[in-house]
């Protein structure tokens, strides 16, 4: 779903993230972990073709797009509805002045979601997809969705700045899902106050990838948090990877120093 070859990106001539190998298949979760501003986010959104004013070299294939040479609209293709972002600070790019629910129905509509010929994407362990949606399936879709991300359909009523960091993070997982999302990039909150916040959204994509098979990369600052996640870790100082393998084996036998103390930072 994700390939990632010799990915370079530089910001004003410095290179801020540097990734000779990133790969992430269909059912497996990835994590990116480092310091802050070792180039977590960087990465994670050039995978979108997000990073506009960066220099960008390398390979990118995301759900069979080369994200590096396609074209707005062959990407806009993959953002939202294969390819679901569920961003550091959510809220944020939430518009102020619109409830939940009118933001999450517009987008599905965007993508033809709720419309009556569009079959919606049916779960990914083969089983037919279901019967196009008519009217009130959206609806239907849309509090399934909310509830599949253990939110309170009641929170669809609600403005953007009525919602917690960790409830504007699930509200994403929960358009993600209800688009039939097959990749979920997540960039966790990094605030050391947010550590139940981050345990309960890494609970809730933990959830989604058993039951529907998504990919996942998700970036976190806290090894201990994604090892209860990931199957593979890369670790980021600099904007440079030091590390990457298996979780378990990243997390037993560290080969490189700055894991080590990353590790031992854990409480
Ligand atoms: N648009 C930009 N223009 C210039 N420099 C940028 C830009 N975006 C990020 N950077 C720089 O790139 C580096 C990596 O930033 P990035 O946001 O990827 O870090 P991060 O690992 O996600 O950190 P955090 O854990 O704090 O979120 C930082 O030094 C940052 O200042
Ligand atoms: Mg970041």
């Amino acid at each position: 779903m994700i390939e990632v070859r010799d990915l370079r990106v530089r910001y004003g001539g410095r290179v801020v993230a540097d990734v000779p190998e990133l790969d992430v298949r269909e059912g497996e979760c990835v994590a990116i972990v480092g310091e802050s501003g070792s180039g977590k986010s960087t990465t994670l959104m050039s995978l979108l073709g997000l990073t506009p004013d960066a220099e960008i070299s390398g390979h990118v294939r995301v759900c069979g797009v080369d994200v590096l040479t396609a074209s707005p609209r062959r990407l806009r293709e993959i953002r939202g509805a294969r390819v679901a972002l569920v961003m550091q600070s959510p809220q944020a790019a939430l518009s102020p002045a619109t409830r939940l629910g009118v933001l999450m129905r517009r987008a599905l509509k965007l993508h033809g979601i709720g419309r009556p010929a569009h079959p919606r994407p049916g779960p990914k362990d083969g089983t037919p997809p279901q019967p196009a949606p008519g009217k009130g399936r959206l609806e239907e879709i849309m509090g399934e969705a909310v509830e599949a991300v253990m939110l309170d359909r009641e929170i669809l009523r609600r403005y953007p700045h009525e919602i917690s960091g960790g409830q504007a993070q699930r509200f994403a997982i929960a358009l993600a899902i209800a688009l039939g999302a097959e990749v979920i990039l997540a960039d966790e909150p990094t605030s050391a106050l947010d550590v139940t916040v981050q345990a309960e959204v890494v609970g809730v994509l933990r959830r989604l990838r058993e039951e529907r098979g998504l990919a996942l990369l998700l970036v976190s600052h806290d090894l201990a948090l994604v090892s209860t996640i990931a199957d593979r870790v890369l670790v980021m100082k600099d904007g440079a990877v030091v590390e990457s393998g298996p979780a378990a084996r990243v997390l037993a036998e560290p080969s490189h120093p700055y894991t080590r103390e990353l590790l031992e930072a854990l409480p």
